[in-house]
């Protein structure tokens, strides 16, 4: 029998602040929960700016003060493909679930929603863009993607792993 693998794709614009973080955040719950062969993470931009680039400097050593190291993750366009390979594809804003839903083939199965509906906390329904802003807009990202990530992680395991 194949082992069960739920894969989860975040998204955001560029792929170098919001979805990288929201990446290494849910890797290290899902390592934490013991279930790292059995839910695959990754993460993707909606834009191209930024393709085969670093996390912003501004993301990783946000990240890094928590302990969560992202600087190996390169940047990447959501693909086509992306939504036969993925279960879960979560957004990080309106704009980009738009966009997300635009691209997806209409026999897709993937659950397309924003990530902030997986907060139990729900201070706002999305992670907004810190690109422009200044170091609390990174550690506000963080906030709401650990809020996010419990509440998927949570998710996942009454669905596929009780
Ligand atoms: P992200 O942030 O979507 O969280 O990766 C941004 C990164 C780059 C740009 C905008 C948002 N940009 O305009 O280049």
């Amino acid at each position: 029998m194949n082992k069960l693998e739920i894969n989860v794709l975040f998204v955001c614009l560029g792929n170098i602040c919001r979805s990288p973080t929201a990446q290494a955040v849910f890797e290290t719950q899902v390592r934490q929960a013991g279930l790292q062969n059995s839910i695959r993470v990754d993460s993707c931009g909606t834009a191209a700016y930024h393709i085969g680039k670093a996390p912003d400097s501004r993301s990783i050593s946000a990240a890094e003060k928590r302990g969560y190291a992202m600087q190996h993750l390169r940047a990447r366009k959501l693909e086509v493909e992306d939504f036969s390979t993925f279960d879960y594809i979560l957004t990080m804003d309106e704009e980009n679930l738009l966009n997300t839903q635009a691209l997806a083939p209409d026999e897709s199965q993937a659950v397309i929603a924003l990530y902030m509906d997986f907060s139990a906390e729900q201070k706002t329904d999305t992670v907004p863009d810190p690109y422009y802003g200044g170091a609390d807009g990174f550690k506000d990202v963080l906030d709401l993607v650990e809020g996010a990530g419990a509440g998927l992680l949570d998710t996942i395991k009454d669905k596929y792993f009780n």
